[in-house]
């Protein structure tokens, strides 16, 4: 059954993107509960070191992190997800609140549950939200000390470079002078590497893609025939990006919420865009969005980097 109220505006985006040229939904829907688990399962992958080399970043600086940024009152987590990483940038920052965001509810819940029993005296602030929309922090939070906003995960790699500029800026705002912002960028730009990662030999990518379909099925009365649409995912060497689609493999018509939608063999839906930065290329992105960057930490195998970021500098206007 269709259900008439939708909160997270997934029908109003289906309905729209699959009405557009190109179709295009936005990557967020692929975050449900059942999306989150599936990428999971991805950041084990051994095709999928991503996850892997951040975390060992995370581990062999974040004593350096600490003393860096000093005494920080507040960490704010937009995209939070599980929080696997934020324990231990949590455990060496030892802040007083910590405010998770997130559009899968249910994921933040339990997450903030669990988090809650390892750092017994951390006031955890989790808030359903999707990020992208803006960023206000929960009334009542004590905004007295420091503040240093975590993205870590490549997440920033789901944005456009005007919408990742225009979040950055949001995020500087969110810390204010005197707060920090630590962002985690995928530098990684070889194709090969990268078409391992993002169409696994397992198919756990293709299932993360196609759960797309799976859930319009189940939340919007969608009858999307499963075995013909295929996941691919190409390297877009102008935009600098992995892009993913499904692929209709043959003339179907598909009913969702009870619109018709026809597709014809060949006819894609892009599901997600993963930009990678250099880091000197990221430094550039960060002043336009008035950071200036502290510090960089980038692993020997040039896998992923963690950038400290100070709001205040002055936007650099392009030459
Ligand atoms: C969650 C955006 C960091 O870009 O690598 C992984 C998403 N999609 N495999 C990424 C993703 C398919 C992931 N991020």
């Amino acid at each position: 059954m269709t259900p008439i109220i939708d909160g997270s505006g997934f029908r109003e985006a289906v309905l729209a993107g699959l009405s557009a040229r190109p179709r295009r939904i936005p990557c967020r829907f692929l975050y449900d509960t059942a999306g989150v688990a599936l990428f999971e399962r991805i950041t084990a992958l051994d095709s999928y070191p991503l996850c892997r080399a951040e975390t060992a970043l995370l581990d062999r600086h974040a004593a350096d992190i600490a003393a860096r940024v000093g005494a920080v009152t507040t960490v704010i987590e937009p995209g939070a997800g599980t929080m696997v990483k934020t324990r231990r940038l949590l455990a060496a920052l030892d802040p007083v609140a910590y405010v998770p965001i997130d559009v899968a509810g249910a994921v933040l819940q339990e997450a903030a549950r669990s988090l809650a029993g390892e750092f017994p005296r951390l006031a955890i602030v989790p808030m359903v939200a999707d990020f992208t929309a803006g960023l206000t922090l929960p009334p009542g939070l004590d905004r007295s000390g420091p503040v240093l906003v975590f993205f870590p995960g490549s997440t920033i790699g789901n944005l456009s470079p005007a919408a990742a500029r225009d979040f950055l800026a949001g995020c500087g705002r969110l810390a204010g002078a005197g707060g920090w912002v630590l962002v985690g960028v995928d530098p990684v730009r070889d194709p090969r590497l990268l078409h391992r990662a993002y169409d696994d030999p397992q198919g756990v990518t293709a299932a993360f893609t196609r759960n797309l379909l799976v859930r319009a099925n189940r939340e919007l009365g969608a009858d999307f025939a499963l075995g013909q649409f295929d996941h691919r995912a190409w390297w877009n060497a102008r935009e600098g990006r992995m892009e993913l689609h499904l692929v209709c493999t043959s003339t179907q018509q598909v009913t969702v919420a009870g619109c018709s939608f026809l597709f014809r063999s060949g006819d894609t839906i892009h599901v997600e865009d993963c930009y990678k930065y250099a880091p000197e290329h990221f430094h550039w992105l960060a002043r336009q969005a008035g950071l200036s960057p502290a510090a960089t930490w980038l692993d020997e195998d040039g896998l992923f980097s963690l950038h400290l970021l100070r709001p205040g500098a002055a936007p650099r206007l392009p030459s």
